[in-house]
């Protein structure tokens, strides 16, 4: 008895596993099935992205760039250089908003972003007399000329020079006032940022992403440390020594509190030259956290420091305190990524790197 119920299962076992093979395989092979499949399938894509649009990542960056070609006695490198550099920014995956002066750079950023969907990248161009930056030009060229002015290539030789850098913050404001910029975040990138992914061995369809850190503070502005603050140091030393405290070439915030900072930076310039005194954005910035000037200040500094020492980002000498802050947003990203797929929530991870002031 029991021998026949046992065998009476497993011939209906057998039984069903044939027609459920036999099944599988006249749909697999019905040609119908499979393309509905992939069309369903393409459909959940498509929902996907629509409701990645209408919810979009609180995490991302609206990256904003210039670029205004120097001459070789403006600047070390060469419109050559910054072209080969520039082919990185068609491996980032953020919304670009990059402001040119002229016709060639446009074409070549519109042809290295072209494979992105085409909302990703704005290309705006300008005229450098549309920057604010560029009406101290006159004044700078004056205190630079003065008998015994500190000389430091390019920072205080041609005017030129610190006013393009000063552009920047004009540039983060137009972004804004024009409307590209949709994140809750923003942040500025040197055209020649992520260089030094060039000499990196990628895969041909490399892409990254950058979102603001794991342990970002959205009260402050995020920047690389590439020396220490030393506090008895003034603006004039920040200027005479050419002391750099933060990089100036990423700068990440919350759309309100960039403004808050621009406005602050612009008012520390004029200040710096109305007791003839100008140098770049980095010791500006400097000059700004020293105690003769940090109580003009409303907006704190969250600074990112990558330690020495050991090889991090694949980056060696100056180039890693000078571009921590920007490897930390595509490294973070990817982190979030991670846990995403692992089913873990993100997390805020406190680093050392945390330093208020
Ligand atoms: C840019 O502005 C300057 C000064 O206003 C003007 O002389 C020049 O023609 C302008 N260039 C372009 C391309 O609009
Ligand atoms: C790049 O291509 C490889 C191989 O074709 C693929 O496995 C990978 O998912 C692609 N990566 C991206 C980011 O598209
Ligand atoms: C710079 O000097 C001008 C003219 O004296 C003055 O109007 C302005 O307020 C000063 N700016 C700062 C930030 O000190």
């Amino acid at each position: 008895m029991n021998r026949k119920i046992k065998w009476s299962y497993f011939v209906i076992l057998l039984a069903s596993f044939g027609t459920f093979v036999w099944i599988l395989n006249f749909y697999l092979s019905h040609h119908d099935f499979r393309g509905s499949l992939i069309s369903i399938l393409k459909k959940n894509k498509l929902y996907q992205e629509q409701t990645k649009k209408s919810n979009p990542n609180p995490y991302e960056i609206t990256m904003v760039t210039l670029y205004i070609p120097l001459d070789k006695s403006q600047n070390k490198f060469t419109t050559d250089t910054y072209r080969i550099w520039m082919r990185t920014f068609g491996w980032m995956s953020n919304k670009l908003v990059a402001l040119v002066t002229d016709d060639t750079t446009m074409n070549h950023l519109k042809k290295i972003r072209s494979h992105l969907p085409p909302e990703r990248t704005v290309l705006i161009r300008v005229n450098r007399s549309q920057f604010g930056s560029f009406k101290d030009l006159d004044r700078v060229k004056k205190i630079f000329s003065q008998p015994h002015y500190p000389i430091h290539k390019p920072n205080t030789v041609k005017a030129e020079y610190p006013i393009t850098m000063n552009a920047k913050y004009d540039a983060l404001q137009m972004a804004m006032d024009m409307g590209h910029v949709d994140t809750d975040y923003i942040a500025w990138v040197d055209i020649g940022y992520f260089r030094n992914l060039l000499y990196v061995k990628t895969p041909k369809n490399y892409s990254f992403t950058l979102e603001i850190p794991l342990d970002f503070e959205d009260t402050k502005i995020g920047f690389s440390e590439v020396g220490p603050r030393v506090s008895h140091t003034t603006p004039w030393d920040y200027i005479r020594h050419n002391i750099v405290w933060v990089a100036g070439g990423f700068v990440l915030g919350k759309k309100p509190v960039i403004q808050k900072f621009i406005k602050n930076f612009k008012r520390a310039f004029q200040n710096l030259l109305n007791h003839s005194m100008a140098s770049t954005d980095q010791q500006t910035i400097g000059a700004m956290y020293s105690p003769q000037m940090i109580k003009e200040q409303n907006v704190k500094l969250k600074t990112y420091s990558c330690p020495k020492g050991r090889l991090q980002f694949q980056l060696f000498g100056s180039d890693l305190q000078y571009f921590c802050l920007g490897y930390i947003c595509k490294e973070d990203a990817q982190r979030r990524r991670a846990r995403v797929h692992s089913g873990q929530a993100p997390q805020t991870v406190p680093t050392e790197s945390n330093i208020g002031l």
